[in-house]
């Protein structure tokens, strides 16, 4: 087990030993050819961070508001389906993580714990992110369980 995480590369490496292969190449991979992939990690790799020393930044705030709430810094973790499948109860460590930190969480529509399990497991509501069915009962009753979800907290 590596000691240091020092990039995403060692995070990656971490979950490929811990993970079945399916549930690795469920997040590891991109769809079809993967053209998409490629392009994403091509592109993310030209941006750098430019080095600057000697500058004063014990007053740089990243604060801000996200629709109307304050936010420790401009970032939500985006709806991830399958989560609790990577880990026990990923989506609540996940939400966990985010409200500790200052951000909004996104459990997904295709998540393994429930809308209430992760209620009932956190400080705070958090947002949720919905696929539209064709059965339009059954997405409502979904919004109205997002909805309610937000008094268990
Ligand atoms: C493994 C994986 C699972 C995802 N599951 C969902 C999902 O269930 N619902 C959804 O709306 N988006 C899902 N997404 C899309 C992400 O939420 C996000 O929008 C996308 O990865 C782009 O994020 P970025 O702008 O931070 O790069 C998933 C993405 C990945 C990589």
């Amino acid at each position: 087990m590596l000691k240091n995480i020092t990039c995403i590369d060692d995070l990656r490496q971490i979950h490929k030993r811990r993970v079945p292969k399916a549930f690795f190449d469920y997040a590891d991979r991109g769809s079809y050819a993967e053209e998409t992939l490629r392009a994403n990690i091509s592109d993310m790799s030209k941006l750098k961070f430019r080095q600057r020393i000697l500058v004063d930044i014990s007053k740089r705030s990243l604060e801000t508001k996200i629709l109307g709430e304050p936010a420790s810094m401009p970032l939500i973790l985006a709806p991830i389906g399958l989560t609790g499948m990577q880990h026990g109860d990923g989506e609540i460590h996940a939400c966990r993580a985010a409200q500790k930190i200052g951000i909004p969480y996104t459990l997904s529509t295709m998540s393994i714990c429930s809308i209430e399990d992760v209620a009932q497991n956190v400080e705070k509501p958090f947002w949720f992110q919905l696929y539209v069915m064709k059965d339009r009962g059954f997405v409502k009753a979904l919004i109205e369980r997002a909805r309610n979800a937000a008094r268990l907290c």
